[in-house]
């Protein structure tokens, strides 16, 4: 019998978390193995917390060996083997942008540190917070004894966005899609790519034509967190969940042959993407390991849209850079 999988989630008494916490106790993540949960929240947020405790509790889902909470992060962190970091500053009104990179940088700065000291030897690190990209920067800036190809920063929800909105167009299930590539930032410059995406084998682009990938496909990926918040009037929780959930089980047990997932890592100037900058690119996962997919040609188009996004990094980077968060 092996021992139970260390999972800490931070957020845990938030949107996301309610949707998180139930799908990974019922063995979304982990499939036959149990897991233990570690959660951390905000010290006001705690008693709301409890309560999901005791919903978890009353699920007795028969894989979930035991569950802990916690408001210090490096008590929450002890022995964790994978640390899903969905709690974040969110943008108030008023606020500066510099003002909530500062924010976040307190709140990641500390989890780097205390993940540094506490969490066990192979600690993987997936952060969901927005500005997640940034965030999963300045958490590796922090943690300077874990290596860097421990973290990354979730682009699997616009990828998996992408799918769905290319299986609507071509009829074609969403689980016959494969090689669908975001690039760059978790933002509105985002760019998902599916120049060399195949549909039931077949090159994406003999399906769809560059009007609908240019006018429809791009913007209607990169604004559709905007257009769940215009329809719910809450930010997505449950996709973000469970592409949390996708994107953490391909990386502990591996993308399918054949296929890839997008995923924000810190680049090693693939794709001419500088160095140090955790970026998403096409990525190969498997038994915690990622590999960045190679040799992918990339057009003018495609170029000056990754382009883009990569610069808008750049600027958040330098932004918290002059803030001394990295
Ligand atoms: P929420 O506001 O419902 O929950 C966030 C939780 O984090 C709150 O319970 C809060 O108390 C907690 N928190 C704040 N600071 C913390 C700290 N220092 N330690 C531990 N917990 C802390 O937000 P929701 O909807 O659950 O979203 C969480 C984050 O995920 C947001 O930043 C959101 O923008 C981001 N997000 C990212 C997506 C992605 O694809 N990367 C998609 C959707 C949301």
């Amino acid at each position: 019998m092996s021992t139970p999988l260390k999972v800490a989630v931070t957020g845990a008494a938030g949107q996301i978390g309610y949707s998180l916490l139930f799908r990974i106790a019922s063995g979304a993540l982990g499939g036959d193995r149990e897991v233990e949960l570690r959660l951390l929240e905000v010290t006001p947020a705690l008693k709301a917390l409890e309560g999901v405790v005791m919903e978890l509790d009353d699920c007795a889902f028969p894989h979930l060996a035991g569950v802990e909470i916690g408001d210090d992060p490096k008590e929450v962190f002890d022995g964790v083997e994978l640390a899903l970091l969905v709690g974040a500053r969110p943008r108030s009104a008023g606020m500066e942008r510099k003002d909530l990179l500062e924010a976040n940088g307190a709140i990641f700065t500390a989890q780097g540190r205390a993940l540094n000291d506490a969490a066990a030897d192979n600690v993987r690190i997936q952060v969901t917070g927005n500005p997640a990209n940034t965030n999963a920067l300045i958490t590796a800036a922090n943690a300077p004894d874990i290596p860097r190809d421990r973290f990354s920063a979730l682009t699997r929800l616009d990828h998996n966005r992408a799918i769905a909105q290319l299986s609507r167009k071509t009829g074609v299930p969403a689980h016959d899609i494969t090689r669908m590539t975001i690039w760059g930032n978790h933002s509105a410059t985002q760019y998902p790519d599916l120049f060399h995406t195949l549909v039931d084998g077949r090159p994406a682009t003999e399906l769809v034509d560059r009007e609908w990938i240019e006018s429809d496909f791009i913007p209607t990926v990169a604004k559709r967190g905007t257009a769940i918040i215009e329809a719910r009037g809450l930010s997505s929780a449950a996709s973000a969940a469970s592409a949390t959930i996708d994107a953490a089980r391909s990386w502990l047990f591996g993308t399918p042959a054949d296929d890839w997932q997008s995923m924000a890592v810190v680049s090693d100037g693939s794709y001419g993407v500088p160095e140090g900058l955790v970026s998403s690119f096409p990525v190969t996962t498997g038994g915690g390991s990622w590999s960045i997919v190679q040799d992918l040609e990339i057009d003018d188009f495609s170029r000056s849209r990754i382009d883009a996004s990569v610069a808008e990094l750049q600027e958040e980077a330098d932004a918290v850079r002059s803030l001394g968060l990295v």
